[in-house]
Parts: structure tokens; C-alpha cells; sequence
């Protein structure tokens, strides 16, 4: 799916960002964060937080910092399509410039799609190509990767497949393996506190220099 090029550099007014969040929204605070120390200066505010499910901590957050959110789930609708459409409604209400999937934990549909191609930045916990899906922190450490992290890219309508922004490597330590055996994710917090910074780097990148996206190459400009 070709994804149009998109947003001009910030043209004097910060870019309009909805996040979508799924559980603990960590990357959503980061930006949160930022945005507040930051002021205008960082490029882009927040104006809604989405998500598909009610009752995480992703939105007790954007409530604490008086942001609007909607709440968009699957089993209300028919169809997947309609769940989708809805999505894309919500989503398009608060006209953002840019949508910020952190860990959003869905995958979206042809009408999202059509509308936020190419302005639909995600954030997945491993070295994009390897280990794409729900699963990859573990993926990872099964396979034996002595190195992973954290990938920051565009969405398209593969999973996990759009043009990569920027990456974060994290290594592999010996004791993760029993860690994660005994149920624990302490290789997860720490790909976290990466993916975080570079989340908030950039997000703010894209929304304060514009970005050209030529087949699977991202320039910030
Ligand atoms: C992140 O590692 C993200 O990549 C993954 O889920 C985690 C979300 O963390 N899909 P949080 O909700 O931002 O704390």
C-alpha cells in the first residue's frame, strides 16, 4: 500500500496528535510529560486520547492531565468493519494532524486506514523486521537474540511492516531468559524506557520538520 507523504513542517501552530492507548500508557505519559515541559516549543499538543477498552491506566492518565478521550471497542460493533469506521470517526472528530498508536494493542482496518496512511506513526517492542506481532519481547529472547529494542514507524496494512522512522537497541542479558521464565519482564521495562525517549524524540521530529515518506524511506526534513 503506497503511503501518501505527509505533513508540511510545523507551520507556526503545534501539530494535533490523538494517542491510542490498550493498558498501562507509559509512552503516553512520556509524551505528556514532555509536552508539559516543553510548551510549544516541542511542536505538537495532544487533543484526544483513544482506546479500545475501558478501564486502564492509559486512560486514568489522559483524564489526570485533563485531555479528552473516546473509547472505541470491538464488541460493540457488528463488524470488524464497523468497529473500524467507528475508530476512524472518533479518531477524525479532534482532526489530528498525526495519530500516535502507543501500544495500541489493534490492529486497524481499510477505512483508518484510507484516512491516517501515512500519518499513523506506531511504536513495537522489537528490532522491526524481527519479531513482528502481539508477542515481541518474547519472541525475541525464545529466538535467542542477543540484541532487540524498540522500532518507532508508519503504519501500514501489514502488521508491523510500514516504513521504519527510527530504532533503539537493547541487549539481551543472560538473566532475562530466567526472569521471563519465572514470569517476570524485566527485559520489557528496559526496551520500555528506550521506546519511551524515542517516542517523545520523534514524535516531536516529525511534528515540529515536516516528513517525507518515498516507498519504505522516512526523511524528516
Ligand atoms: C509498549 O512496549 C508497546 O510497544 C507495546 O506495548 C507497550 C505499551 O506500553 N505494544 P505502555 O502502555 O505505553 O506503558
Amino acid at each position: 500500500m503506497a503511503l501518501p507523504p505527509s505533513l508540511p513542517p510545523s507551520s507556526g501552530r503545534p501539530a494535533r496528535l490523538v494517542v491510542l492507548v490498550s493498558g498501562s500508557g507509559t509512552n503516553l505519559q512520556a509524551l505528556i510529560d514532555r509536552i508539559g515541559a516543553e510548551g510549544e516549543a516541542f511542536g505538537a499538543e495532544i487533543v484526544a486520547v483513544g482506546a479500545d477498552r475501558t478501564g486502564i491506566e492509559g486512560l486514568e492518565r489522559a483524564e489526570r492531565a485533563g485531555l479528552p478521550t473516546f473509547v472505541c471497542r470491538v464488541r460493540d460493533h457488528e463488524t470488524r468493519e464497523g468497529w473500524d469506521r467507528a475508530l476512524a470517526e472518533a479518531t477524525a472528530a479532534h482532526e489530528p494532524d498525526l495519530v500516535v498508536s502507543a501500544g495500541f494493542m489493534k490492529i486497524v482496518g481499510k477505512e483508518f486506514l484510507a484516512r491516517y496512511g501515512g500519518r499513523f506513526v506506531n511504536t513495537h517492542p522489537a528490532l522491526l523486521p524481527s519479531f513482528p506481532g502481539a508477542h515481541g519481547v518474547r519472541d525475541a529472547l525464545e529466538y535467542g537474540a542477543r540484541v532487540t529494542g524498540c522500532t518507532v514507524h508508519f503504519v501500514d496494512d501489514g502488521v508491523d511492516t510500514g516504513p521504519i522512522i527510527a530504532q533503539g537497541v537493547v541487549e539481551v542479558r543472560d538473566e532475562d531468559h530466567a526472569d521471563h521464565e519465572a514470569g517476570g519482564n524485566a527485559l520489557h521495562e528496559r526496551i520500555k524506557e528506550v521506546e519511551r525517549r524515542l517516542l517523545v524524540d520523534v514524535v516531536g521530529r516529525l511534528a515540529r520538520h515536516g516528513y517525507r515518506i518515498e516507498g519504505r524511506k522516512v526523511t524528516i526534513q
